[in-house]
Formats: C-alpha cells, sequence, structure tokens
C-alpha cells in the first residue's frame, strides 16, 4: 500500500473510531460542524468498501471530498421505486452539487478511508426525507439510525481481527 494511502488509512480508523462509536455518533449534533434550519455541515469518514443505501435530501447539497474516493449512483424514482440514472466518481478535490430532488447512494469502492465535508442546504436532521431498500426497492422514512449501522458494520469489517498480526 502506498504510504499516502497509509497514512490516509490509519488518520481514517482513528477518526472513524471517535465519530462512529454509539455514544458519539456522527449524526450526534454535537458531533456536526454546524447545524441550523437553513444550513448543516458535516463530516463524513466513510469506511472501506462501505455502501449506503439509495436515499433523497429534500434540499441542495455540496459533497466535498478531501481524501480517498466516494462513488455515487443516482436514481429516478419509478412506480416501482427507482431505476439508475447515472453515477459519478468522486476522488480527493472533487466537489459535487446535488439539487433537491436528487436521490442517491454513496459507497467508499476502495480498501482505505474515505474523507468529506457535506454541505446541505437546510436541516439536515430535521427534514422528513426517505430512504430505499436496495434490494426490494420498497421506500421508508429516512433514518439516521440505519445510517450509523451501516458506517458501524463496516468499519467492524475493515478493523483487523485481534489475532490478525496486521
Ligand atoms: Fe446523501
Amino acid at each position: 500500500m502506498p504510504e499516502a494511502e497509509q497514512k490516509l488509512n490509519e488518520a481514517g480508523l482513528r477518526a472513524a473510531k471517535y465519530l462512529n462509536t454509539s455514544e458519539t455518533a456522527i449524526f450526534h449534533k454535537r458531533r456536526t460542524l454546524y447545524a441550523a434550519d437553513d444550513l448543516t455541515i458535516l463530516q463524513f469518514v466513510w469506511p472501506p468498501h462501505v455502501v449506503l443505501f439509495p436515499h433523497d435530501h429534500q434540499m441542495w447539497a455540496a459533497n466535498g471530498i478531501y481524501g480517498g474516493g466516494e462513488d455515487n449512483t443516482f436514481y429516478r424514482r419509478t412506480d416501482d421505486g427507482l431505476e439508475v440514472s447515472g453515477g459519478s466518481e468522486l476522488r480527493a478535490g472533487d466537489v459535487a452539487l446535488l439539487g433537491r430532488d436528487v436521490v442517491h447512494s454513496v459507497e467508499n469502492p476502495r480498501r482505505s478511508y474515505a474523507a468529506a465535508l457535506h454541505v446541505y442546504g437546510g436541516d439536515f436532521f430535521g427534514a422528513p426525507r426517505s430512504q430505499w431498500d436496495p434490494v426490494t426497492g420498497s421506500r421508508s422514512p429516512f433514518d439516521v439510525e440505519d445510517v450509523r449501522r451501516t458506517l458501524a458494520d463496516a468499519q467492524a469489517r475493515a478493523e483487523p481481527a485481534p489475532d490478525d498480526p496486521g
């Protein structure tokens, strides 16, 4: 693994442990960088190979990547659920601008951590939004706990087993 990727991995693991534990979940308001009715700024640390289910925001968003990679899949709504309409591969230095009607899923395609700042044009935690089951396509109310669980599961898979010498 290249040295820069190794260093990002080490820093990402430390940050993910801090941000994604159940007590200090990344979505807890005190862990956000800014939260108001008209603006929310979040720092995300994506564990390796995490895939976050499709969801909408109901507000504009600007996602800036400063480490690793974040792949986006975009969807259009159909009578049966969703169908893929496109995608983008973001790398450090890239910013994705998303309109308020966008439905997307997010994936860290790498074996290293990814780091991003997400800026939302509204109350990310309070606005009613939707998520979709990636298998059945069924729609349900957005649940921040599902996001936290998805991140924690991926982080657990990323960490070496206790008896793994490394
Ligand atoms: Fe999103």
